[in-house]
């Protein structure tokens, strides 16, 4: 089945943390597929509850003491996959989850002897401004440093973070770019393939003890291309507003001396920076040497394209794509 192989007699354990997201519940969709057993910690339940190799554990993954408490109940796990994320990408709660979490998680995986830790990250901590992404960074670290064998998975852009416009173009409003709309791009890749990706890590040795920049099958596109796209399958004609990114900055300035008062307001600047870091970065790989993104030198996995997902989304509309906070980008 894979070179991870089960503590005892019974299947193979993951356990999964961040199974009720939106790559978590796929990554215990396909887990199951592949025959394993599943094993959810967090503070909801899954829609997978009712499937026999899944097992779901009610725990506050931010507290050190229940963790610690649970590592103690003598359960062993061969696999430890967390796709976590900060719902609201706040500071604080950046840091509790994208950090905090994900210790808490990696201590527990050491504890009940995990052979793997498969962490979803992003390709975005390439160029790190947001706190969300020094926290990632620091748990990459230590990750790396705590001597575990891990793999560290840095995606591109979902198709779901790319289809936050669709109901407005189908309202007949304007598909928003920033400047030009060619100054980003991106490789996007579908739920499924990440997840098919993910749980890839714990079979495939390439995989192992490495940081994996990942996206779609090509080519990269870039937000003028995207609404064009959208256009043409609407069958209407192209209308595009320009906003300047300044915008961002111009926002961010004039609260920056409120959010020194306001945890509120600290954290709809920093709302503001990740939306101007999305507007005026592409989710490529970065090339150290020449400083500039690279389409070419983004790995592309999977056969899913954002069309096709378009296609579906315009007939069957965005349940299960819901964005969250994330909706601005
Ligand atoms: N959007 C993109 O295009 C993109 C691209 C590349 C990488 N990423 C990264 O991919 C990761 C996953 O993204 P996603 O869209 O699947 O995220 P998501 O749908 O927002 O899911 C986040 C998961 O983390 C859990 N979580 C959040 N805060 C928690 C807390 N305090 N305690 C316990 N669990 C908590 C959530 O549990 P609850 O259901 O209990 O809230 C949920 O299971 C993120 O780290 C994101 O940065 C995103």
């Amino acid at each position: 089945m894979t070179d991870i192989e089960s503590n005892g007699s019974q299947l193979p354990t993951v356990l999964l943390a961040g199974a009720t997201g939106y790559i978590g519940k796929h990554v215990c969709e396909t887990l199951l597929n592949r025959g394993f057993h599943v094993l959810s910690l967090g503070r909801g339940k899954s829609k997978t509850e009712d499937h026999r190799n899944f097992e779901h554990i009610s725990i506050d993954i931010c507290s050190d003491k229940e963790m610690t408490e649970f590592a103690r109940s003598g359960r062993q796990i061969d696999a430890l996959i967390s796709c976590l994320g900060s719902r609201t990408g706040g500071r604080r709660d950046a840091w509790a989850v994208e950090f905090g979490a994900n210790k808490n998680l990696l201590n527990l995986s050491l504890l009940m002897s995990s052979k793997k830790f498969v962490l979803l990250s992003a390709i975005c901590v390439q160029r790190p401004r947001l706190e969300f992404q020094f926290a990632k960074i620091a748990f990459e670290d230590h990750l790396i440093a705590s001597g575990i064998t891990y793999s560290i998975v840095r995606p591109t852009a979902y198709f779901k973070s790319l289809a936050g416009q669709i109901e407005n173009l189908k309202a007949g409003k304007a598909f928003v770019v920033f400047g030009k709309g060619v100054g980003t791009a991106c490789k996007p890749i579908s739920a499924k393939d990440l997840s098919d990706y993910i749980c890839g890590c714990l079979e495939d040795p390439k995989r192992q003890n490495k940081v994996l920049p990942i996206g779609g099958p090509g080519p990269s596109i870039t937000p003028i291309e995207q609404g064009e796209m959208l256009f043409r399958l609407l069958d209407k004609k192209p209308n595009f507003c320009y906003l300047p990114s300044i915008m961002f900055r111009i926002i961010s300035a004039l609260i920056a001396p409120l959010s020194l008062i306001s945890e509120k307001i600290s954290n709809l600047r920093e709302f503001i920076h990740i939306g101007h870091y999305y507007a005026t970065e592409s989710m490529l790989f970065w090339d150290e040497t020449k400083e500039r993104y690279s389409s070419k030198e983004t790995p592309e996995y999977g056969c899913d394209t954002l069309e096709n997902f378009y296609c579906e989304v315009l007939k069957s509309g965005m349940e299960g794509q819901e964005l969250g906070d994330h909706k601005l980008f």
